[in-house]
């Protein structure tokens, strides 16, 4: 169920941090907020879909001034509870539309955050905010996943991502409306829990022609945090947007 919330609610922010356990180790984190330290160049940060603060609070530690956005009440409670975490302003929202106060030298969204927006015309309007809470010069950072069809044998739509005796779980896509659905069933006490969480998949150039509509250019595009070059075989990218100098 879906509640004011979204999809992380009170269940899921209790057990993020545990459950993404991968994506908090140091060599992870650090190299993304090495990147993220240098293109905020002194300036200052806002952080599209924040969560407990994986990113954030460590780059704010670096002495860079973070603010962030989020729709979650309970994963900002987590990031609030940290240490540093109460000096971290952030705005309840939907980052797509939400206007925070100032301009930012940089903005970013981390994790495939930006596909928890389900249309085009949210992740367009993404864009646009972006570009609105930009300084002239600034940057905006998207980490986010190359589509996995290329996983889809002809005429299946779901890829499977694990298996067990006690939980499974398996994406699927509908590659008319690039929308897809990540879904993960556990047993407990002999029932079936069901969790099923929507996306809609963008591709490279999808993203590099939204940010033209918002005016922005691509600045910069690796495939991942350590600056690696971007080829045909890389599963993610992070690509790098720029908004002119005035
Ligand atoms: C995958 S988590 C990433 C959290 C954090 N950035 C990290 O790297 O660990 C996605 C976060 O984005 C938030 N979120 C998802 N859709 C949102 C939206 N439309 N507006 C604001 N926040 C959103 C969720 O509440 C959640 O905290």
């Amino acid at each position: 169920m879906i509640g004011e919330d979204g999809y992380f609610g009170e269940g899921v922010a209790r057990r993020y941090d545990e459950s993404s356990s991968d994506m908090f180790l140091p060599g992870i984190v650090d190299t993304a907020v090495d990147v993220l330290e240098d293109l905020a160049a002194g300036g200052t940060a806002l952080e599209l879909g924040i969560g407990t603060g994986r990113i954030a609070l460590p780059l704010s530690q670096r002495g860079v001034k973070v603010r962030g956005i989020d729709l979650s009440r309970a994963m900002v409670a987590r990031l609030h509870a940290k240490p540093g975490g109460g000096a971290i302003d952030v705005t309840i929202g939907d980052f797509s539309t939400t206007q925070v106060p100032d301009t930012f030298s940089l903005v970013y969204s981390v994790f495939n955050t930006i596909t928890n927006l389900t249309s085009q015309e949210a992740q367009v309007a993404c864009f646009r905010n972006v570009a609105r809470h930009l300084a002239p010069g600034g940057r905006f950072v998207v980490e986010v996943e190359v589509p996995e069809i290329r996983k889809l044998p002809p005429g299946h739509r779901i890829v499977p991502l694990y298996t067990s005796p006690t939980q499974w779980a398996f994406d699927v896509y509908d590659t008319a409306t690039q929308s897809m659905t990540s879904n993960y069933i556990e047993v407990v006490d002999g029932r079936g829990e069901n969790q099923s969480i929507p996306f809609r998949y963008v591709w490279p150039s999808e993203l590099d022609l939204m940010a033209r509509l918002a005016g922005l250019r691509l600045f910069q595009r690796w495939g991942g945090w350590t600056r690696h070059a971007f080829t045909h075989e890389s599963t993610k990218h992070v690509s790098v947007y720029e908004k002119a100098e005035d």
